[in-house]
């Protein structure tokens, strides 16, 4: 039984569709945007803590439940801890995906058009004011972005139906180091652009005034997000993992590589709003608008500029497939619906749900819930509180039920030697449920 549910070909397969289901729209989209609106180098210096003291300890239980599970994420929990309502984290789960896929791939599907866009010159040598009112006209009308949300959200879910081993890993293999390259050259060029050194001092200095509790809540979901945790995607490609895995080190591996990504992200981006006279807490739009104009301003800027969007679409899918599998492998086990079926029937739903997000960049702009419009509310409401809540129910199941000579042993299987095995642990029960509640509190309430 166990076989059929497929393996990992390889370490470096499994660690690169990882890091692919890590790096997506939240490491050159959301991060910046965070950065600009949370004041700086000091919200990259939270972010840095919260990284290394709850998220790469909190990936490791993931793929630790994960593996021992074998099995999709409502089943993991009922597996270690039978008889026990602890299965509800996976329920969590399950609707955090949907509800995160929704909007991802309606912000997906304006990358999407944007490679097209630049093929066809719509894009081609524009200033920053141009390339706004391009950006505007495509997100506020009331059909072209559900189109280009619909073609995301179709090939996420025929990616997903082909299964994990042949196209997940196979396309993160290949595409993931192009990205990097490519991040690479066009940091070279940003960093040359007239004003751009203000941004990065600006982008590097932390300035310890600016940190207030809403940037340890807003650095908090920022990791929650990228690494993909909190919801179980972690955990749904723990279960295919090998048990002679050093997962320790791979949730090392893969958290550096989604934070060099999101941080050179943010030394093309920042710097490019100060060269362009833009605000930089101007937002999510952000991308869409500073990028093309980075474009209009080098040789070649349209295939450039269409290649980089073409390499987002290509991260973001290796996300978005992370998304989709937790409730689709859900479905799958639990109403033993075929692959296919499941992957159609949940996909169109989350396909459904974005309409709203979509239209709320336009015609339903003034509608507001609890005081934002719709696409803000499911963001806020994914990374705000369904993945830090799902981040600290897991912590409170691996560090007082499943207790800490189980969950160690999962860790050390096949000789694997984890040597921080003890303040792992110490870290996962008392410091992340005390670390998790006290942001959510102090951050949330008014
Ligand atoms: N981490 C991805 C990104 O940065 C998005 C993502 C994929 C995600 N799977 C997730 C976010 C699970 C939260 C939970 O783009």
């Amino acid at each position: 039984m166990e076989k059929s549910r497929g393996q990992w070909g390889s370490r470096l397969g499994f660690i690169l569709a990882a890091a692919g289901s890590a790096i997506g729209l939240g490491n050159i989209w959301r991060f910046p945007t965070q950065v600009g609106q949370s004041g700086g180098g000091a919200f990259i210096l939270v972010y840095l803590i919260i990284i290394f003291i709850v998220g790469i300890p909190l990936m490791i239980g993931e793929l630790a439940i994960g593996r021992r599970g074998k099995i999709n994420i409502v089943g993991a929990f009922k597996k270690i801890k039978p008889g026990s309502p602890w299965w509800i984290i996976g329920v969590l789960g399950v609707l955090a995906g949907f509800a995160i896929l929704s909007y991802y791939s309606v912000i997906a599907g304006w990358a999407v058009s944007y490679i097209f866009k630049f093929l066809t010159g719509q894009l081609a040598d524009l200033g920053a004011g141009e390339s706004g009112d391009v950006f505007g006209q495509l997100v506020s009308s009331p059909v072209e972005p559900l189109i280009w949300h619909g073609v995301f959200m179709a090939m996420t879910i025929g990616i997903v139906i082909f299964g994990i081993d042949k196209g997940i890993e196979r396309a993160s293999k290949i595409m993931m180091p192009i990205l990097f390259l490519l991040l690479i050259v066009l940091a070279v060029r940003t960093l040359t652009l007239d004003g751009a050194m203000e941004g990065l001092r600006w982008y590097l200095t932390p300035n310890f005034r600016a940190i207030d509790i809403s940037t340890v809540l807003g650095a908090l979901g920022q990791v929650f997000f990228s690494l993909s945790l909190g919801m179980g995607a972690i955990m749904t490609y723990g279960s295919y993992l090998t048990d002679d895995n050093d997962i320790p080190n791979s949730a090392v591996l893969i958290s550096i590589a989604d934070l060099s990504i999101a941080i050179l992200a943010g030394l093309i981006i920042i710097p490019a709003v100060f060269a362009f006279g833009f605000a930089p807490e101007a937002g999510p739009p952000l991308i869409f608008i500073i990028l093309p104009a980075v474009f209009g301003a080098m040789p070649l800027g349209n295939l450039v500029g269409a290649l980089f969007f073409l390499l987002l679409t290509i991260a973001a899918l290796t996300s978005a497939i992370s998304l989709l599998e937790v409730p689709v492998s859900y479905v799958i086990d639990e109403l033993k619906w075929s692959r296919k079926k499941a992957a159609t029937l949940v996909g169109v739903a989350i396909f459904l749900l974005g309409i709203p997000s979509s239209l709320s960049m336009g015609i339903w702009q003034e509608i507001f819930f609890f005081g934002m419009p719709f696409l803000d509310f499911m963001d806020f409401l994914s990374s705000y509180l369904l993945l830090p809540i799902g981040g600290l129910l897991t912590a409170i199941f691996i560090g007082w039920a499943w207790g800490s000579r189980e969950a160690l042993k999962e860790l050390s299987k096949e000789g694997v030697q984890f040597s921080l095995r003890g303040p792992w642990f110490a870290v996962v029960k008392y410091i992340l449920p005390i670390v998790l509640l006290y942001i959510l509190i102090t951050g949330l309430l008014p």
